[in-house]
């Protein structure tokens, strides 16, 4: 597999804690997105992980072709 699966059409907001941890799912599998489930280990993806630096609300791509990965950059409507 060398294309993630496209897990939905927009981003999902998330209120992010200042250095708390997330692993951002990378292959579109994970049934718990924008986050990993361990689903990826049929795949050649494995998580990204995103540390926030601060407490705010971040947009995690969903669509999974994102250049700014984990974030969305607004390719989901290209
Ligand atoms: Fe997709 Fe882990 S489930 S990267």
């Amino acid at each position: 597999m060398s294309k993630p699966v496209r897990a939905g059409d927009k981003p999902i907001a998330v209120e992010v804690e200042a250095g708390q941890n997330y692993f951002w799912c990378a292959c579109g599998l994970s049934q718990k997105q924008p986050f990993c489930d361990g689903s990826h280990k049929q795949t050649d993806f494995t998580p990204l992980k995103y540390t926030a630096e601060e407490s705010r609300k971040v947009f995690f791509c969903c669509c999974k072709v994102t250049a700014s990965q984990p974030l969305c950059d607004g390719s989901h409507n290209k």
